[in-house]
């Protein structure tokens, strides 16, 4: 098979083996330590859990420990380059800490009213608010949803599908306090409102969360804050 990586100037090619059920990460491991040793790219876990091994692959952003190669080859040839939409630190490693700072700028941190003194806060398995924290916490950070989104192509300032869908899960935890605050930092002409639908995030999400649902919620409940006049 051949396999066109970006390197930091330019596309390189490599021939790399094709064996049953191989991985897009394994044949950037293959590349790395059989053929060249200086090739940079992220990964950890291998098992889907950590979220670090996301690059774009023949023009789409996945999570490549998870990929097969069968499914995304295309004419035996694939090519294989960093996520979109965030700097380039070298090859297929991209610098996240923009990503993760609009985690902390949509007040993505849980925050409580009960120290550890206090019982256990118990939430009903089936409440309507546990069902939609429960759609959209097993998020792992893999910023795919973030590099497909055109609207962060735009507008770099946009929070963006991940930073947004962690503030949903939090507004409606029953347990957490500070959903005012939260819901007036993604208010802002960066937040939920310059959300176009374009729906990338949710058809590419390898943990099939739906930011999209994510944001319409924010929406309503900003609408319904302010018409409250609580923002
Ligand atoms: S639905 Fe909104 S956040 Fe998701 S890709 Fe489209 S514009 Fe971006
Ligand atoms: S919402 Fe999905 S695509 Fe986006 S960072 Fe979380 S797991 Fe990755
Ligand atoms: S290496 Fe951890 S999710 Fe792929």
């Amino acid at each position: 098979m051949k396999v066109s990586v970006k390197r930091d100037s330019a596309f390189q090619e490599f021939e790399v083996p094709r064996y049953p059920s191989q991985t897009v990460l394994d044949v950037v491991t293959y590349i790395q330590r059989a053929l060249d040793p200086t090739l940079a790219y992220r990964f950890a876990c291998r098992v889907g859990m950590c979220g670090s091994c996301a690059m774009t692959v023949n023009g789409v952003a996945r999570w490549t420990c998870r990929t097969h190669v069968d499914k995304v080859v295309e004419n035996d040839q694939m090519e294989i380059a960093p996520l979109r939409n965030l700097p380039v630190i070298r090859d297929l490693v991209t610098d996240m800490r923009e990503f993760f700072d609009k985690w902390a700028k949509a007040k993505g941190q849980f925050s409580g009213s009960l120290t550890k003194k206090d019982d256990f806060q118990k939430v009903k398995p089936d409440s309507p608010e546990r069902v939609a924290v429960d759609a959209g916490i097993e998020c792992i950070g893999c910023a795919v949803c973030y590099s497909s989104c055109d609207v962060v192509s735009w507008n770099p300032d946009y929070l963006g599908p991940a930073a947004l869908n962690r503030a949903w899960t939090l507004v409606k935890d029953e347990r957490d306090v500070q959903s005012a605050k939260r819901l007036l930092a993604v208010a802002g002409d960066a937040g939920c409102h310059s959300c176009h639908t374009h729906m990338s995030c949710t058809e590419r999400c390898p943990k099939q969360i739906s930011p999209t649902a994510a944001i319409a919620g924010l929406k309503r409940e900003v609408t319904r804050a302010v018409l409250k006049g609580t923002l």
